[in-house]
């Protein structure tokens, strides 16, 4: 695909079909993400992929939490919605409103709550005491992941739901104490489901960036 075409057709896919992804799709779509650029090479990144029988007993422990009304408790904190800049709590809000408007916040939560019923889920983990830098660097490997996996004809999703338990994740694939289990990133195909026809929003060029005179 032409890059300007991959880069505007990556979206957030919130329902994922069956139709599994296959191991070598999923190593060449890691194998690239690999080629982002981090602080003089570091590369502390760390990748974790469920597929099959692990990943359904993990979707299981998510759905069941969930259905008890469990709070997330993410290795990275949540920050409230006031601590945000007025700007994004205003886009934030923006996204709401629009998908009550379309009427699949309720599918929205429900299929959140299933891991978005994806057939793969790639988990990026970071030592504890990472520096920011080596967060900056991982949002590069997160991105040029998503880039890659669109290209391929592989839908995604990048979204904290996929960790705020995580200790699950910890469990089944064995992450180490010391890592932070940093984001998850689910990967399949889109289902025909409504909520895969919700689109995001973006800001004008004005609003975010400012050349000299
Ligand atoms: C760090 C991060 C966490 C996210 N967490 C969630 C999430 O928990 N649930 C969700 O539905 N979307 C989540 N998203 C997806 C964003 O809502 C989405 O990227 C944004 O609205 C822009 O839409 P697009 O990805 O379709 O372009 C997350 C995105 C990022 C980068």
């Amino acid at each position: 695909m032409e890059f300007s075409k991959v880069i505007h057709a990556r979206h957030s896919t919130r329902s994922f079909s069956e139709r599994p992804v296959t191991r070598e799709l999923l190593e060449e779509i890691l194998l690239e993400a690999g080629a982002a650029p981090s602080w003089i090479n570091t590369q502390e990144w760390r990748v974790y992929v469920a597929t099959g029988a692990v990943l359904e007993k993990i979707r299981k422990e998510y759905v069941e939490r969930a259905s008890y009304g469990i709070q997330g408790s993410s290795d990275f904190p949540v920050t409230r919605r006031t601590s945000w800049s007025p700007q994004a709590q205003a886009n934030m809000s923006r996204l709401m409103q629009r998908a009550a408007d379309l009427n699949v916040s309720k599918e929205w939560d429900e299929s959140e709550n299933a891991l978005f019923h994806a057939p793969a889920a790639v988990y990026l983990t970071l030592p504890k005491d990472a520096n920011k830098w080596a967060i900056m660097d991982m949002g590069g490997f997160e991105q040029t992941l998503l880039l890659s996996a669109t290209n391929k004809g592989v839908d995604s999703i990048t979204a904290y739901s996929m960790v705020k338990y995580p200790d699950v994740i910890r469990k089944y694939l064995n992450v180490p104490e010391n890592y932070a289990v940093a984001i998850g990133i689910a990967l399949g195909y889109a289902s025909d489901s409504k909520i895969n026809t919700f689109r995001s929003e973006r800001m004008t060029l004005n609003q975010f960036a400012k050349f000299s005179e």
